[in-house]
């Protein structure tokens, strides 16, 4: 059982993920966190993020995955970035890197191996992202494309870098929404879209329990 959960920032995909996996036994990958830890790797070679270099520096990293029964932990050559990753600006560098094609070519079998492998171990994995359910596994049993009002999306990415001792105003964390929407959205390669099969869900006046229950009776229709 795969179930995909795509959408744009801030429409609850991960909460959800997390959540949902938990009811349903199975991991989850946030498929964020690859972009985020290659993005990571490439900020610290080059803060510029001059392409050509990218490129280079792209072949030779290590990137390991741990399903660690909780939660995904990260390892770039060797060091865990969990953490590391979730800083603004690996958000923006990671926004940025991921229209590229090389970079999501590097990241699409990855992220099909772990699902595949974690599939067949557990039962069942979830993977969230942008294009789950179009490109990387259009063949899942589940796919849901969360989403929300942009205000509110904006409202929980402030509640959630607060959490983080970042305190932003929402007009400022708005803005980087919206951007991080449209280079999503426009890029070329693997664009943020609703796949045909996917069932849209509105989370904008849900809670994060009554997100997780459509999600579930969805899954527990397929199984
Ligand atoms: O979900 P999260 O905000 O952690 O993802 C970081 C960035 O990685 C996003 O802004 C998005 O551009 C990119 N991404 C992607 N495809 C995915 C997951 C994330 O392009 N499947």
């Amino acid at each position: 059982m795969i179930v995909a959960i795509d959408g744009p920032a801030g429409a609850g995909k991960t909460t959800t993920a997390r959540r949902l996996a938990a009811r349903l036994g199975y991991p989850y990958l946030d498929t964020g966190a690859l972009y985020r830890a290659l993005a990571l790797a490439l900020l610290r070679q080059d803060p510029t993020l001059n392409r050509a270099r990218a490129s280079e520096v792209l072949t030779t990293i290590q990137l390991e995955v741990v399903w660690d029964g909780t939660q995904v932990r990260l390892w770039l050559n060797g060091e865990e970035v969990t953490e590391a990753i979730r800083a603004p600006e690996v958000s923006r560098a990671a926004s940025l890197i991921s229209a590229w094609p090389e970079v999501r070519a590097r990241l699409l079998e990855e992220q099909r191996r772990i699902g595949r492998t974690w599939a067949q171990r557990y039962g069942g994995v979830v993977l969230d992202g942008r294009d789950i359910g179009t490109v990387v596994f259009p063949e899942a049993e589940v796919k849901v494309f969360l989403v929300a009002d942009p205000h509110e999306r904006a409202r929980r990415r402030q509640q959630e870098l607060a959490a983080r001792g970042q305190r932003l105003p929402l007009e400022v964390v708005l803005r980087e929404v919206l951007e991080r929407d449209a280079r999503d959205q426009e890029r070329a390669l693997a664009p943020l879209r609703k796949a045909e099969d996917a069932v849209e869900l509105d989370t904008t006046a849900l809670t994060i329990e009554e997100q997780v229950q459509r999600v579930y009776e969805l899954v527990r229709e397929r199984q």
